[in-house]
């Protein structure tokens, strides 16, 4: 069995759509790992039985620091981390310690509007203030540096038609929805492949 794990901040919808989409044959998501004790994502992992714990770089009652949380993940064997928005930078250490087993979920285009503040309807606002007249999600590896890691998959739509920084962040999230547990998918069926720098989604 595929054992994943998920880092989540807020809402949970992306935690949500992995947990419905992907086959539970498949796939076990082993923990939800969060910054807050109380939202949306842990509710929800708590209503499904998945082990929830919580992270801080400061010593915080009741918080574990990633050093911890990187010994508990390798201690359950995960094999693919997520972060499904989790607003917390991960810190290097880690990053390497799980080399190519942590993706992130950003609600746009990559390279474009990515990096250090980037996130939510941060993203969405400047786009739209922007007037780009495409938008998208966007899969991607996470290295040391903020939105920078190999992209795996995007999907791009039409927001020419929309009024507001919203309507965007509405329309994205569907897309969202579709991208995250596709690719979750393709990993635990073995089939998202590095070759020469470049990320290959196998039939
Ligand atoms: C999602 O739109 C995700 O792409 C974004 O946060 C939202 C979390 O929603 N992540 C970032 O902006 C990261 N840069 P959710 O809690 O409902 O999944």
């Amino acid at each position: 069995m595929f054992k994943l794990a998920l880092f989540v901040s807020g809402r949970g919808s992306n935690l949500k759509a992995v947990y419905d989409k992907v086959p539970k044959e498949k796939v076990n998501i082993c923990a939800v790992i969060c910054d807050k004790k109380d939202c949306g994502a842990v509710q929800f992992a708590v209503e499904k039985s998945i082990p929830a714990f919580f992270v801080s770089s400061k010593k915080e009652n009741g918080f574990f620091d990633f050093d911890e949380i990187a010994q508990r993940l390798k201690f359950l064997s995960i094999d693919l981390i997520v972060l499904a928005g989790f607003l917390k930078k991960i810190p290097d250490f880690f990053v390497l310690e799980f080399e190519n087993k942590i993706i992130n979920i950003h609600p746009a285009l990559l390279p474009s509007f990515g990096g250090k503040g980037m996130y939510g309807m941060n993203v969405h606002q400047a786009v739209f203030d922007s007037s780009a007249k495409v938008s998208g999600a966007t899969v991607h590896f996470v290295d040391k540096i903020y939105d920078n890691g190999m992209i795996i998959l995007q999907k791009a739509v039409d927001i020419s038609d929309l009024k507001s920084a919203q309507e965007i962040a509405d329309r994205i999230l569907k897309i969202e929805h579709e991208l995250l547990p596709f690719v979750v998918e393709k990993f635990a069926d073995g089939k998202v492949l590095i070759e020469n720098n470049s990320v290959i989604i196998a039939d």
